[in-house]
């Protein structure tokens, strides 16, 4: 079976040594646009993901039968419509089904419309009206924007003046805001066929970009895997109250939902609640996941896409743990540093048990993940292979899985 993957960061990469890993040959691996260093281990070809008529012909040259979408904005743009439209099984909703990701408004309505659990929320689109919702719900306050917005969309603060100054950004393409939510994140994905759904391992990620849970919000500064503390019956609860409901209610609309279904949660004291839907892998998440994963990839992923869940084996994952830790050029996320070199990944993976997923120089550049028997061994794999690594101006946080890991 050939896989065209489309992305160029570290999950991307993270999803080819998956791939790799459970039996796919490099030979049957392209990825566009890819990076250098996923370079070094399959093809790559310079093409925009975004761009239809480009993707479309480089499946049809490269004669891919599946097509996996990494990152939010080729869905977003339809690509995979257009891929389908011309026969290609794709691993990755349809724009219309995207909206899950690309507006909060719309998933609030799917789940209200399949009575799924989320915090209250109010849709403004007048500085009054978040003045009003901002009073309703009280600090601390949380305002999102509608739209994608490449993790910059959300605000949590109880300074009332910067709450206001974030909705203003964003107030003309309408902004949500939301009811603060109390506890541990999760974040749990699902393999949705557009009727069913195959649970994969949960895992969580670190938002804030420094220590203690400091600094502005990232895409993801760490993660591990699995979650010891979850209350038995989790993955069950979740598959049945949340993920379900969604790709029940989503093909109910004539808009059938496949590919990943990313579920935002928090565990609050009233139990367990959606904070975001996504509609595709999280970064850093998918590094710790499927780093765990025992089943052929290709085959659950194919399953996936052509509607055959429910036929053959259910996703199993590695009693080993996993602990990812990701490498921030300067300044992230508020500039972007300039381009310096990034040296010693090479000796970070030679150490047994670490394994770098690579992305770009700037920005989020690399995560190293480390497995092993225990977080307190994943942990300190994944740190030892991170002090090999240096980057001018580089930093990375120091306290991922420590939760978990005495
Ligand atoms: P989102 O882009 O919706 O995932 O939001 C980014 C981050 O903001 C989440 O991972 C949470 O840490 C935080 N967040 C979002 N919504 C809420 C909420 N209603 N209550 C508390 N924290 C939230
Ligand atoms: N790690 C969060 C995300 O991928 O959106």
């Amino acid at each position: 079976m050939k896989i065209l993957v489309l992305g160029s960061g570290a999950r991307e990469h993270a999803i080819i040594k998956a791939l790799i890993r459970t039996g796919t040959s490099r030979d049957n691996i392209v990825c566009a646009p890819g990076n250098p260093w996923i370079g070094n281990e399959v093809e790559v070809r310079e093409v925009d993901a975004t761009d239809k008529l480009s993707v479309v012909k480089l499946a049809l040259e490269e004669r891919v039968d599946l097509v996996v979408i990494g990152p939010e904005a080729p869905l977003v743009a339809g690509i995979a419509d257009a891929l389908r439209e011309q026969g290609t099984a794709v691993f990755g909703p349809n724009q219309d089904a995207a909206a899950l990701e690309g507006s909060k408004q719309f998933a609030k309505e799917i789940m209200a419309a399949a009575d799924i659990p989320t915090g209250m929320a109010r849709e403004c689109s007048t500085t009054e009206e978040v003045e009003s919702a901002m009073a309703q719900f009280g600090a601390p306050f949380v305002i999102k924007a509608d739209g994608l917005a490449a993790g910059k969309g959300v605000i949590v603060t109880s300074d009332k003046e910067a709450a206001l100054e974030h909705a203003a950004k964003f107030i003309q393409d309408g902004v949500l805001v939301e009811e603060f939510l109390d506890g541990q994140e999760v974040s749990l994905f699902f393999l949705a066929d557009g009727k069913t759904v195959m649970p994969l391992s949960p895992a969580q990620d670190y938002k804030r970009a420094y220590d203690n849970d400091e600094g502005p919000n990232t895409g993801g500064m760490g993660a591990y895997s699995p979650l010891p503390w979850l209350p038995e019956g989790f993955i069950e609860e979740v598959t049945q109250r949340v993920a379900q409901p969604t790709i029940t209610e989503m093909a109910k609309r004539g808009t059938p939902f496949v590919g990943l279904l990313y579920c935002g949660l928090i565990i609050t004291e009233r139990g367990v609640k959606v904070i975001e839907f996504n509609a595709r892998f999280g970064d850093p998440e998918t590094q710790v996941v499927l780093r765990r994963l025992n089943n052929d990839l290709s085959d659950l992923l194919m399953r996936a896409a052509t509607g055959k869940l429910d036929v053959g084996p259910v996703a199993t994952f590695s009693e080993d743990v996993a602990v990812t830790v990701v490498l921030a050029s300067e300044g992230y996320p508020v500039s972007n540093a300039p381009v310096r070199d990034v040296v010693g990944i090479e000796s970070a993976e030679s150490i047994d048990g670490v394994e770098v997923c690579k992305a770009s120089p700037t920005g989020r550049v690399l995560s190293v993940v480390g497995s092993g028997e225990t977080f307190q061994e994943a942990r300190t794999l994944a740190y030892e292979g991170m002090a090999r690594i240096s980057l001018e101006g580089g930093f990375y946080r120091h306290d991922i899985a420590l939760r978990v890991a005495d």
